[in-house]
């Protein structure tokens, strides 16, 4: 259903190769379950490179895509997604937001709190902060 490509936005991205309906659970995004206080070290060093790979479980927790990471570490942010996230228990979902076509990338918001380094690159003149 999704293969990863260079993206527009940054780097690699993943895109629909087939239609995907509105609300399909897509892929899980995977990663090391730390607490959130190992998570704060982590985020430090990777957010020196430019890099985010610490998603939010819940208030304690935290998942770590660049240790045990699948293809859901390469989806990008936007701040008009295509997709959202859920979280059930200790699983993340990518979800469809909407009904996306085959080609498309996907995206969801990373609903960073905007103190990290990175300029967001979602469409031209977007410059929020990530
Ligand atoms: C979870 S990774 C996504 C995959 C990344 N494109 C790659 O090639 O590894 C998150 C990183 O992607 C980049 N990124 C994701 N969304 C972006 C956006 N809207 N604008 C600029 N950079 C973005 C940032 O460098 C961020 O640290
Ligand atoms: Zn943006």
């Amino acid at each position: 259903m999704i293969e990863k490509r260079h993206s527009r936005i940054q780097g690699w991205g993943v895109f629909a190769t087939e239609p995907i309906p509105k609300n399909r659970r897509i892929v899980t995004y995977a990663g090391e379950k730390i607490t959130n206080k190992e998570s704060l070290k982590r985020e430090e060093r990777y957010l020196k490179r430019g890099h985010i790979w610490c998603f939010k479980l819940n208030r304690l927790y935290v998942r770590d895509a660049a240790v045990g990471g699948n293809v859901a570490r390469y989806i990008n942010h936007s701040c008009t997604p295509n997709c959202y996230t859920q979280v059930i228990g200790d699983t993340i979902w990518i979800r469809a937001a909407r009904s996306i076509r085959k080609g498309e990338e996907l995206t969801y918001d990373y609903s960073t709190d905007g103190v990290g380094s990175v300029r967001c690159r979602c469409r031209p003149g977007c410059n929020v902060m990530l």
